[in-house]
């Protein structure tokens, strides 16, 4: 699908157009099939555009596909040697090497095993001196190599995606964001040497005018927030169901999160899907 023009404040109270049964949707029986497929789809987009610029979420969700990707490359290798990655989010306040780091994540799982090199790689600073000059950063830099031709995200406990919280008015473009109490325990931060200060992230209207998003819900701790993604309003103060204003979202979810899922909604939304293996 081609980029779009988005309003952020008309989408909160505008129609889904993109309704889920719209979207493809993959159901799997675990979290390794599940990342399996991604990964075939992300090196299919790659097939199809060599120079995708691909926006990467960090955390448990994307992890196994990010290393099944990897592995890939050993037998596909210059299928790599052109693609554009971008890091979705960041926490703020932590130093870029800190092994909490979104930056470290991406570095560990995907950019050092695939030698991307740095002109083909953009990302946040974590400890920017002027955290509103980074965002604008950030932005200049989408808005000369965008727009984003495959977002990966995860689904965040209270509904985020990359650093959006649930709020009455979503702020558009790469901004800092106030972490909600849930965001600051999310697991990553166990193994942090730093104080997280904000966020730092794209805005959901960045991430609406990517071409492809892949959405990755995997596990029983998820399955409440897939049924609200489902079955609920559009509203900022639930992020993800903002993405019912994009017609090309894939869903990969595993079936502990899809549990919830009334059998109804399921049966009439699930896919086949050309890369389960
Ligand atoms: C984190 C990150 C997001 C991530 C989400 C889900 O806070 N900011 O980019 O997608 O929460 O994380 P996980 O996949 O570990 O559940």
């Amino acid at each position: 699908m081609a980029s779009f023009d988005f309003d952020l404040h008309t989408a909160a109270t505008a129609p889904a157009v993109g309704r889920p049964r719209d979207w493809k949707w993959y159901l799997h029986p675990d979290a390794e099939t599940m990342s399996r497929t991604v990964a075939a789809r992300l090196a299919d987009e790659l097939r199809s555009k060599r120079n995708s610029l691909i926006c990467l979420a960090t955390g448990s969700s994307p992890q196994r596909a990010y290393e099944l990707l990897v592995a890939h490359a050993r037998a596909e290798p210059n299928l790599y040697d052109q693609a554009r990655w971008l890091k979705l989010d960041e926490w703020g306040g932590l130093a870029i090497d800190d092994p909490a780091s979104c930056e470290h994540f991406l570095r560990r799982h995907l950019l050092t095993p695939l030698a991307v090199p740095p002109e083909r790689y953009f990302g946040w600073e974590s400890q920017p001196t002027d955290p509103a000059a980074e965002c604008g950063r950030v932005a200049a830099w989408l808005a000369q190599h965008g727009p984003i031709d495959v977002q990966v995200l995860g689904l965040g406990i209270n509904g985020h995606l990359g650093f959006n919280e649930p709020t009455s008015q979503l702020q558009s473009g790469p901004h800092v964001a106030n972490l909600s109490p849930s965001s600051l325990s999310h697991s990553m931060l166990l193994q942090s040497k730093g104080r997280v200060a904000y966020g730092l992230t794209l805005g959901m209207d960045d991430i609406l005018r990517a071409r492809q998003i892949l959405l990755l819900v995997s596990g029983p701790q998820k399955a409440p927030q897939l049924r609200q993604l489902v079955t609920g309003e559009v509203s900022p103060l639930f992020p993800a169901s903002l993405l019912r204003c994009h017609r090309a979202v894939s869903v990969y979810c595993d079936a502990a999160a899809a549990a919830l899922i009334p059998v109804g909604v399921l049966q009439s939304s699930f896919s086949s899907s050309p890369h389960n293996g």
